[in-house]
């Protein structure tokens, strides 16, 4: 049989695998809900403007307002060759109301239907992540509060580089997390305009009021193109590189996680909230979530490949390339989305074994620039100099065997004799962060206020 909807002109139905490369029910049923809200608003609309008499109009809403809660309530029969949700949902409108049904469809296309469906499923999204982004941030800053004085080692090359706190390093992430939130922000205003009533690509002859469809979605007006309307992924790309970002950021912190809590490593424990067995080996903790979070950003990214490539070469305007947008993109948000939770319950969970912080911070030489600062500000050295002379009392404590604070006077006085016992003052790990004041610096007190302003902020806008 052909196609009830669009089958006029068709003789036959489609050959069982064209039905099946056709169909995107399977994934845009997820847009149910924007499906329906817009086609209310549309309803509403063509009813006020005189296009469809007002009866009709309240049969359309109520159908609808009962084919949402037969979806929401999983009684609803999804049908392939009905292809997708826009036609899914209007041909059970038209076993619900009966003629009226096929009223809704007027100067309307699914080209600037499903281009509105999901404008408003992406915005949804983007505003459950903003929120998830908060509640990531939140625990970042608390845990920051607790530990803006524990030591750490911080590294460049992976190597020991200074001590930094604890505190200090959860809090370079809620920065990274603000600015994917603002990233996504920014996508959220751009995409927020509405397509509806562009119809198929040309706009329509019906005196249809688009601002007002826009107003009763919530968007900020009607988009001034048809063809660019019914035609442009651009907030797809545009949401998906912000979400790259975000995944790679929690990627990065995902695998310190791995690093740290390997026993080669030992800077943090995870529970068993947060860990794995091994179905061999019985003395395994394994951070799988934290692997699983790593892994996941490659979906993320992938898909913003995916849809990179769809879209271009693309002519103008509507191509049926385009359905391919929904599987990845609900896909690759909904990873991102249990990435961030996870990682979430992982920042909560995280115990710092706070020694074996202390003892790798002071480990390695990490003072060996508190030094060189030291002789450039008491002994005025060139830092240059300071730099050479503190390599050579480096060299020797190795020699030695010993950190640089345990090492005796008389054998940095060897290389450099100015040098007096005021120069310990600076050698312990605790003096070295401390000393750290700079806007931005590691020092407790600034860790202290930083997490604070970040609590303040999460506080306030979570009302
Ligand atoms: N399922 C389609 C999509 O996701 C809806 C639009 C179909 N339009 C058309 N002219 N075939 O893109």
């Amino acid at each position: 049989m052909s196609n009830t909807m669009w089958g006029g002109r068709f003789a036959s139905g489609p050959a069982a695998i064209m039905e099946k490369i056709n169909t995107s029910i399977d994934f845009d049923w997820h847009l149910y809900r924007q499906d329906i809200a817009a086609s209310k608003a549309h309803a509403e609309m063509l009813a006020e403007q005189g296009i469809i008499a007002a009866d009709d109009a309240r049969k359309i809403a109520h159908g609808l307002d009962t084919i949402l809660s037969e979806i929401g309530s999983g009684k609803f029969q999804f049908k392939r060759e009905l292809e997708d949700i826009h036609m899914n949902v209007e041909a059970r409108l038209a076993e619900l109301i009966g003629s009226a049904a096929g009223r809704l469809h007027t100067a309307r296309s699914r080209n600037d239907q499903v281009a509105t469906d999901f404008r408003l499923w992406v915005r949804a999204r983007i505003d459950d992540i903003d929120g998830l982004l908060s509640d990531y941030q939140l625990a970042l800053a608390e845990r920051a509060l607790e530990h803006a004085a524990t030591v750490m080692p911080g590294f460049t090359h992976l190597q020991t580089a200074q001590p930094v706190t604890f505190g200090h390093h959860l809090l370079a992430y809620v920065e990274m997390a603000a600015r994917d939130r603002n990233r996504l922000a920014g996508a959220r205003a751009r995409l927020n305009d509405s397509p509806l009533g562009a119809a198929a690509l040309a706009g329509t002859s019906f005196p249809i009021d688009r601002a007002m469809t826009a107003e009763a979605l919530d968007f900020d007006g009607p988009m001034a193109n048809s063809l660019d309307a019914v035609s442009d992924r651009d907030f797809v790309l545009e949401t998906l590189s912000a979400a790259a970002i975000a995944s790679i950021h929690l990627s990065r912190f995902a695998e310190e996680i791995v690093i740290w809590t390997s026993p080669l490593v030992g800077l943090i424990k995870l529970s068993d909230k947060f860990t794995t067995g091994s179905s061999i080996m019985p003395q395994k903790r394994n951070p799988d979530a934290a692997e699983l979070v790593r892994a996941k950003t490659g979906r993320v990214v992938g898909v913003l490949n995916q849809m990179l490539m769809v879209m271009k070469g693309l002519p103008l305007a509507y191509q049926k390339d385009m359905q391919e947008d929904k599987e990845g993109t609900i896909d690759a948000l909904d990873a991102l989305a249990l990435s961030i939770d996870a990682m979430t319950g992982m920042v909560r969970d995280m115990q710092p074994e706070v020694t074996r912080m202390r003892d790798a911070a002071g480990a390695g030489y990490a003072t060996a620039t508190d030094l060189a600062d030291w002789l450039v500000r008491t002994l005025k050295m060139p830092f240059r100099e300071a730099h050479h002379v503190t390599g050579r009392i480096v060299a020797r404590a190795a020699e030695l065997n010993r950190p640089l604070h345990q090492l005796p006077l008389d054998e940095m006085k060897k290389i450099e004799p100015k040098i007096t016992q005021a120069v310990f003052d600076v050698l312990s790990v605790e003096r070295s962060v401390t000393s750290r004041t700079s806007y931005g610096g590691t020092a407790p007190k600034n860790v202290r206020a930083q997490a604070k302003r970040w609590l303040k902020l999460l506080e306030r806008e979570r009302g």
